[in-house]
């Protein structure tokens, strides 16, 4: 059960233990009004009765009085109507308060009556007179009411209405006057009466100290029960002993009623108190025990300091509690922390082992390639060249023209193959500039557009504020060349094709997560994605390595990637790759901003011109099957050649020559002095000239991670007579003097 239920029942009980005293308090109480009110209506009622008595005793008196008088015994007999009047006179009456009376005979017919009604002291006497001498109306009494009225007793007290008005009467029986007993037969009947109307009532009210009233019928009133008042009821009984009315009688008692009042004050003012220090109490218990248990309890349950951060400025041993909890988890984020820098930690140490060992494999493959790369194109410089002189100098369609044509594809082919070699392992010659990825990623739209089909929706956002980027554009157009078709082979059903450019900033934690020595700073980062099939865990931890291919063979060489892979190293970036299977991939190219501008010179082709090509060229190679090649190439271009077996015979063959020399075609690495020196050399010598660099490959003569400054002019080997041709009219014409270039 709650802390807080356990409180509210607990002040509940309370409440209810205190009701339960109120309540008995009370019934003890109102146990004690009713006991005095008991006791209160006994005398009350004692009271009255003797009230009542002394009230009616004049009445009776003078009914008792008058019927034992033989003058009276004589004046009915001899109907002595004077005698009674003078006898039976008003302010007799009125002495014993009777307001009228009734003579009998005793055939019980009627002989005399007269009124007693107290006359307004105002009225002149003669109308006194005359009023007081009017009779009053009969009595209602049937014959045989005197006998059951007189049979057992001699004396009567009864209540009829008279006229309009209620009477009290009282009567006997006329004796003589010695017969006090009333032993013998009676002489008459003599009868008095009382008005119990409003001045009778009030006067006894007012003398007997009660509130009196008339209720007239067989039936009891009801019981009035009321704080500080006593009533009870006297029956009025009719001649025939039958009830015709009530008596209501009662008695206030205003200072029980004031205490039982303060008593039931006093309760309600217990009662409130009690209830306002339950609700202070409830109130003070919910805030300081329940609110602060709560919050704290929460904390712990949603696992966030934030619902006690106001706590713990509390003194109580709450905010205590809440201070440890905080400090608990600080220690705990700490730990997070430092468990989640540890794992970036080890993530960047496992990825850049990762690398390293991928580097290492790179650099065995890479040495291998170089080494036979170098020779490679050097022999299929002039298989090619050969095979392309033999195929323009024999007749067409001769068999000996289509067979050269074949050795020349097969040499090309073999050219790609090791130019694809050096790139992925990372040792192929760079011309980086600057360029714009957004304008790029236009431009190859177009072109992938083309190479994929149009089953796909490509889309291409070139959504970089600044797309600028250090980098060979050939090797970049490469890359997402590379990345569009692999896309396209992940989604054989077609599917949707995303290339997009963006400007993020790599920090401390998230660049280690891409390659372990990329720095933390401003990148383009270009990604390609696709909805294709995607790849699980296994596959993806091999992609990069060379000749990995999931698809059949002779569909994937499984150099795509790989070259991706080591065109972006060798430019400075990272890639990374999210995909899940069935749900496509992306692949991510980080590579660092450029604030310099957009390098927008472009090589332009230029066609060849056999005719008139005077100008004198300084071949200079160590490979005699190469150098004899160009050689023949130029000559028969028309060139003025000088064959150099080496940088020394050249600048010798240089120094002798006495014409101007337009161009130095040069080896990049060549014994005793390299195709740089030689170059710096002659530039002094002939500040005129112009250079072309021929090369294979170059580990660590042309500059760092081969990139070749691009203000010199390079052909990279194997070419064709063709292409040397071109580059070398193009150099003649375009290119920088030895004197200028750098
Ligand atoms: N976008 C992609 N979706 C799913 N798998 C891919 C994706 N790109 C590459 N792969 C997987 O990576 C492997 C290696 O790709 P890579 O480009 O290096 O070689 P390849 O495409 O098989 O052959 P190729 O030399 O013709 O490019 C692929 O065989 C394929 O399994
Ligand atoms: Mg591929």
């Amino acid at each position: 059960m709650k802390v807080q239920t356990k409180i509210t029942l607990l002040l509940l009980a309370v409440v209810a233990i205190f009701m339960a005293g109120l309540w008995a308090f009370r019934a003890f109480d109102q146990q004690k009004f009713r006991q005095i009110r008991t006791n209160r209506l006994v005398e009350a009622k004692r009271a009255f009765d003797a009230f009542l008595a002394k009230d009616g005793e004049p009445l009776e008196t003078l009914a008792d009085y008058d019927t034992t008088w033989d003058a009276m015994v004589q004046a009915i007999r001899s109907r002595n109507l004077r005698w009674l009047d003078e006898n039976v006179s008003h302010e007799s009456l009125q002495a014993y308060k009777a307001h009228a009376a009734w003579i009998y005979s005793p055939d019980r017919t009627l002989l005399y009556s007269r009124n007693a009604i107290p006359v307004d002291p105002e009225l002149d006497k003669a109308e006194a007179e005359k009023r007081s001498t009017i009779k009053p109306p009969d009595l209602p009494l049937p014959p045989e009411a005197f006998d059951e009225l007189f049979a057992k007793q001699a004396t009567a007290h009864f209540f009829i209405k008279v006229g309009d008005d209620w009477m009290e009467i009282r009567g006997a029986t006329v004796h003589g006057s010695k017969d006090y007993a009333r032993q013998t037969p009676q002489q008459g009947f003599f009868f008095v009466g009382r008005f119990w109307n409003k001045p009778t009532l009030e006067e006894m009210a007012l003398f007997s100290n009660t509130n009196l009233s008339l209720v007239f019928g067989r039936e009891p009133p009801r019981e009035i029960v009321e704080d500080g008042l006593t009533a009870f009821t006297k029956i009025l009984p009719g001649w025939d002993g039958q009830t015709v009315a009530y008596l209501l009688i009662r008695n206030e008692m205003p200072v029980v009623r004031l205490l039982n009042r303060s008593n039931e004050r006093l309760i309600i003012s217990l009662f409130v108190f009690a209830l306002v220090l339950l609700l202070l109490i409830y109130w003070s218990v919910v805030r300081w025990v329940s609110h602060p248990l709560r919050r704290i309890m929460e904390t712990l349950k949603r696992n966030d300091p934030k619902p006690i951060e106001r706590l713990c400025w509390d003194h109580s041993e709450f905010g205590e509690m809440a201070r440890t909890s905080k400090k608990f988890f600080e220690q705990r984020d700490n730990l997070v922390r430092e468990m989640e820098e540890r794992r970036v930690t080890e993530e960047a140490l496992r990825k850049s082992e990762e690398e390293l060992r991928h580097s290492q494999k790179m650099e065995a493959v890479g040495r291998l390639a170089g080494g036979v790369a170098h020779d490679f194109n050097n022999l299929l410089t002039a298989i090619i060249g050969y095979a392309e002189l033999i195929a323009t100098r024999t007749s067409s369609n001769s068999l000996a023209k289509q067979n050269a044509e074949l050795i020349r594809k097969a040499g090309e082919q073999a050219a790609a193959l090791t130019r694809q070699l050096l790139a992925f392992s990372r040792k192929q010659i760079l011309q980086p500039k600057v360029i714009d990825l957004n304008a790029l990623v236009l431009e190859m739209e177009k072109l992938l557009r083309r190479v994929i089909g149009e089953r796909f929706d490509l889309q291409s956002h070139p959504d970089a504020e600044n797309g600028r980027v250090k980098a060979d554009p050939s090797q970049l157009e490469q890359v997402v060349l590379n990345l569009g078709v692999n896309a396209r082979d992940a989604m054989p059903r077609g599917g949707k094709l995303i290339i997009r450019t963006e400007n993020v900033r790599l920090d401390r934690k998230t660049a280690p997560q891409i390659a372990a020595s990329l720095a933390p700073g401003d990148y383009v980062m270009l990604s390609v994605t696709d909805t294709g099939a995607g790849m699980d865990e296994e596959t993806k931890s091999h992609i990069f390595e060379p000749f990995f291919t999931t698809k059949g063979p002779g569909k994937g060489t499984g150099l795509g990637l790989a070259t991706v892979y080591g065109i972006v190293r060798q430019t400075g970036g990272g890639i990374s790759v999210e995909s899940e299977p069935g749900k496509g991939s992306i692949f991510r190219i980080y590579l660092p901003q450029e604030s310099g501008p957009v390098d927008l010179s472009r090589t332009p082709l230029t066609p060849i011109e056999k005719s008139d090509n005077f100008e004198t060229v300084l071949v200079v190679e160590d490979e005699d099957i190469v150098r004899e090649l160009v050689c023949e190439v130029l000559e028969d271009q028309g060139y003025n050649v000088l064959c150099a077996r080496d940088g020394i015979e050249a600048l010798n063959m240089a120094e002798d020559f006495d014409g101007p020399i337009h161009l130095l075609v040069t080896d990049v690495i060549m014994p005793h002095m390299n195709g740089h020196e030689l170059a710096g050399k002659l530039s002094q010598l002939r500040p005129d000239m112009k250079i072309l660099y021929v090369s294979g490959y170059s580990d660590h003569e042309i500059g760092d991670h081969g990139l070749l400054d691009p203000h010199y002019e390079l052909l990279q080997k194997p070419f064709t007579p063709q292409t040397l041709a071109r580059k070398i009219r193009e150099v003649i014409r375009e290119g920088q003097y030895a004197a200028t270039a750098k």
